[in-house]
């Protein structure tokens, strides 16, 4: 029984801390109380109420120097590791993630804006997407950011922006390159069905076209294969097909200074789940262009990779307050929390699993009961746990969710006008806000009646 947060017994990795379930500054003090950066879980609720986002800065920087150590001992050329700003995108984390030397991957001026007003140098920011807005490719090139082609559409308004402007656009373009991933499992085909990004079979022509403008110059590639991947052979296969792309480019006269390997790198969400470290993920890319690169006599290109979910999601927990009980004899125990799918989508959407505990008896350590772990919102599928098991609660006990700082709120909504909690950042015994609780008035700001409904 006690397995089940035996979790909290785990030797903390300080230095990959994708392979701990816990923020690195996890305690549990001699009260049997939850502390997460030296702030006790219980006063941060008492001030800040919950549910509540908590970030645990240790955490953060460990992974961020981990990528960075990583990279300056694996890869002898130039690299910049780059933020998924996707992954939780605030001005906080943008400043945070600027402070460690990083750059940042961004979707949408909503996160452009972030990380410029966060800080991050906009030579270190590149824009992604599938579908940009010409407004947001404006304001990327009126902010000197790099743009990822991920299609025809992006590359004919950047030549005709190119031309009209008369100046050279230096882009880098998305290509899938036909390595499909799952977390345990990934199959390598010809193309692959994705919504992002060229194919690679359509490259040959790509090269063409690009050759053919007057401005735009091809300077770099792009791929990302999937998320929480715990296998190092698909990056490795990756490293080897975009130096073969870099060679195939370079018949067509483009030279390409720059491979962006994307991000991917799992976490451990559960006991059951084991990532590989962030030295040995970076070792596996960086070996595997190197040996590419010499195999061919090519230079060394830039390394680039973005991730997301391995920076920042141990770092991050929720807690909730417990309401009620219904208890359904012979088949279940719900126990509803304050929050739920708005601030964490991800069970719902793709049957995610998390480890959690009470925070005021971590240890479960009385009789252990069986709980749903449902959330407040009206739909049968808020369920945050379908089975955990947990020492005796009672309504207004805490949790701890671990592992939720990606995804969670970046992925937020006011689905049945909850709003929003806030977020809080731990580091020595200090808690500071980063952002603000919404309120339901808030929620009211954009409604708008039309002249003839109002009396
Ligand atoms: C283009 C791109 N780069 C980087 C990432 C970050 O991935 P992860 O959070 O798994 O590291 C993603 C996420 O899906 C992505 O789409």
């Amino acid at each position: 029984m006690k397995e089940k947060i035996s979790f909290l017994k785990n030797k903390i990795d300080l230095n990959s801390p994708n392979k701990n379930i816990v923020p690195v500054t996890t305690t549990i003090e001699s009260n049997e109380k939850l502390y997460i950066g030296g702030c006790s879980i219980e006063d941060l609720v008492r001030k800040y109420d919950s549910p509540l986002y908590i970030l645990d800065e240790i955490t953060l920087r460990n992974s961020c120097r981990a990528y960075k150590k990583a990279l300056e001992k694996h890869y002898p050329g130039v690299s910049l590791p780059i933020y998924a700003s996707k992954a939780n995108s605030s001005i906080f984390m943008s400043n945070l993630i600027a402070s460690e030397g990083f750059g940042l991957d961004a979707v949408s001026e909503g996160e452009l804006l972030t990380a410029l007003k966060g800080g991050v140098p906009s030579e270190k920011i590149v824009f992604h997407g599938n579908n940009k807005s010409d407004e947001e490719i404006e304001f990327a090139l009126e902010n000197k950011i790099k743009i990822i082609v991920d299609n025809d559409h992006d590359l004919k308004r950047l030549e005709k922006i190119s031309n009209s402007f008369n100046y050279d656009i230096e882009i880098m373009i998305r290509f899938t390159p036909g390595i499909e991933c799952h977390t345990h499992e990934y199959i390598k085909t010809g193309s692959f069905d994705s919504k992002f990004g060229f194919g690679i079979e359509a490259l040959n022509k790509l090269f063409v076209i690009i050759s053919k403008t007057k401005h735009i110059k091809l300077t770099g590639l792009h791929a990302h294969i999937g998320s929480q991947i715990f296998e190092l052979d698909p990056h490795n296969d990756l490293g080897k097909i975009m130096v073969d792309v870099i060679l195939k480019a370079k018949k067509f006269g483009h030279n390409i200074k720059e491979l962006n390997v994307g991000g991917g790198l799992g976490i451990k969400y559960t006991q059951e789940d084991d990532p590989p470290s962030i030295d040995a993920w970076i070792k596996t890319v960086s070996l595997s262009i190197v040996q590419a690169c010499k195999q061919t006599k090519l230079d060394l290109p830039k390394l680039m990779c973005e991730p997301g979910r391995s920076i920042v999601s141990t770092a991050g927990v929720t807690i909730y307050k417990i309401g009620s009980f219904k208890e359904i004899p012979g088949i279940r125990t719900y126990l509803s929390v304050d929050g739920g799918m708005s601030d964490n989508p991800r069970p719902i959407t793709y049957q995610s699993n998390y480890s959690a505990c009470l925070v005021s008896n971590p240890f479960n350590n009385n009789s252990k009961n069986t709980f749903t772990v449902a959330g407040k919102h009206c739909e049968s599928g808020d369920v945050l746990f379908k089975e955990i098991e947990l020492g005796n609660c009672k309504t207004g006990d805490l949790i701890c969710v671990f592992g939720t700082g990606a995804y969670n709120n970046s992925m937020s909504s006011n689905y049945n006008r909850i709003p929003r909690p806030a977020s809080i950042l731990v580091c020595n015994g200090e808690a500071e806000i980063i952002q603000r609780r919404e309120s339901p008035l808030d929620l009211l700001k954009y409604d708008v009646l039309p002249n003839r409904f109002m009396k």
